[in-house]
């Protein structure tokens, strides 16, 4: 069978709303032209993120409900300590109320003053989380990530020769870490190739430095690894993702995208001196050791949720969902970052919107319309996100269209794919946006628009 279809039943159902196309005029003026100011609710299908989005199955609700909610040692715990040391062998494991948690622990314990913290794309928590410890964030992809044509099949690997330049340059006492994302959510959702992280392991080992992985999204990479990577197509993705953690001395994981809850995250340690002191400020900001602020039934959830992402149908389910939406918009001509990431089709805004320079934000013009079209939320990464005062252009103007994990069905993305196929031919009438008002920083979250009055 080519047909691909979703491994999975429906159990349980939620409504999702229609609106008018006049409903959605106000709705979307009331918002200021800004999708994160609009209500849930008016949202028909929402691409927002695939951050603690994904639906639970019913092993992972049937936990909730066995959970151990005690507050020191809960057989929970130990589920999902088991489950996290089997996937990643790593005997330090610490579990934190999200992915950024992790990362301002441990940013506590290694950033500072004058240090230099590289990786192949930092996401935006964390760079703030290494800024807020006044170290410095440098990005190093490779040179083919910033060409959204371009078919690489690894466009999240890290430009070894850069990072080996870097490091002569500041000299590796200033290195405190080498960070790598997995998959590269800044530059497409892109994956990492095993052979790079070997080459960024290899690096590290002749700067005597540690390398940590931002592993997120570590299944999608391990599956990308074993359909583009040659020597990998027979291999257990179980076993790509053994490979992947064996390299590294630590990670940081928000739980919410490949561990498939709606909240929850893990930091990974090796060293013991690291880990007394991630212990010990998680004791002090997050919890106990054994919740780490969650409750029991959430790390009851994680326990299942990382077995359940490793399963071959549901990530041959998931990338190919995510490769037929980039698929249906390639064959129509609407210009997309290829080859397609592993959690998000990303829109090329600037060759959406040529008649909108960079200034009025061409990926909020494709953002605000496709609400107004078609109900669909999703969110511009360009200039509104990165840009700013005092801050340099960013390379891309991209439209990200996030796809949550096991909650749409393929017909839901026949019409996403339908409905921007649409947008892309009558794209002359987007039109470009002002800011009305901004917050000092993160602007993108709660900034305030006007449209511009048609040209001509
Ligand atoms: N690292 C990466 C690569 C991420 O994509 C995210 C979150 C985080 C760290 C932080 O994790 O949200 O649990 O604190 N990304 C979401 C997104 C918010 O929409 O891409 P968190």
């Amino acid at each position: 069978m080519k047909t691909i279809i979703e491994p999975f039943r429906i159990k349980t159902v939620e409504p999702i709303r229609m609106t008018t196309a006049e409903q959605r005029e106000s709705i979307l003026r009331d918002a200021g032209f800004n999708p994160f100011l609009i209500h849930a609710e008016d949202v028909l299908i929402d691409l927002l993120t695939d951050s603690g989005t994904g639906a639970m199955s019913s092993e992972q609700w049937a936990g909730v409900m066995r959970a151990d909610e005690s507050y020191a040692g809960a057989s929970s715990f130990y589920r999902f300590e088991g489950t996290m040391r089997e996937l990643t062998g790593f005997d330090h494991i610490l579990p934190t109320h999200q992915g950024r948690a992790s990362e301002r622990i441990l940013f506590e314990l290694i950033g500072g003053k004058d240090k230099v913290v590289p990786n192949n794309g930092h996401f935006d928590t964390t760079r703030a989380n290494i800024e807020h410890s006044l170290a410095e964030a440098i990005d190093l992809p490779i040179p083919e990530a910033r060409h959204v044509s371009d078919p690489h099949p690894f466009k999240g690997n890290m430009d070894v020769e850069a990072l080996e330049r870097l490091i002569e340059q500041t000299g590796p006492s200033r290195v405190p870490v080498v960070f790598v994302t997995v998959t590269n959510n800044s530059a497409g959702g892109q994956p990492v190739s095993l052979e790079n992280l070997r080459a960024v392991r290899a690096c590290c080992d002749r700067h005597g430095l540690p390398m940590f992985l931002d592993a997120c999204r570590f299944a999608e990479n391990a599956w990308l690894i074993r359909q583009r990577e040659p020597g990998q197509h027979d291999r257990p993705v179980r076993d790509i993702v053994r490979d992947m953690f064996d390299l590294a001395d630590g990670a940081t994981i928000s739980a919410k995208k490949d561990g498939l809850v709606n909240i929850g995250g893990v930091l990974l340690l090796r060293d013991e001196s690291l880990f007394t002191g991630a212990s010990n400020l998680l004791i002090l900001t997050e919890g106990y050791l054994t919740y780490g602020g969650l409750a029991g039934r959430d790390l009851e959830a994680m326990a299942r949720g990382f077995r359940e992402v490793v399963e071959d149908d549901y990530l041959a389910y998931r990338i190919r969902s995510v490769e037929y939406l980039g698929r249906a918009l390639t064959d129509a001509g609407v210009p997309i970052v290829q080859p397609p990431g592993g959690h998000a089709v990303y829109l090329d805004a600037t060759a959406f919107c040529p008649h909108i320079p960079a200034d009025q934000f061409p990926g909020q013009a494709v953002v605000c319309g496709l609400y107004r079209l078609a109900g669909i939320r999703c969110v511009e990464i360009g200039s509104l996100m990165f840009g700013g005062e005092g801050k340099s252009p960013p390379p891309l103007e991209l439209v990200r269209l996030a796809i949550p994990r096991r909650v749409y069905t393929q017909s839901h993305i026949d019409y996403v794919a339908e409905a921007i196929i649409e947008l892309w031919q009558q794209r002359e009438t987007l039109r470009g946006l002002d800011i009305v008002d901004q917050p000092p920083v993160l602007r993108h979250f709660t900034a305030r628009f006007v449209e511009r009055e048609p040209a001509g």
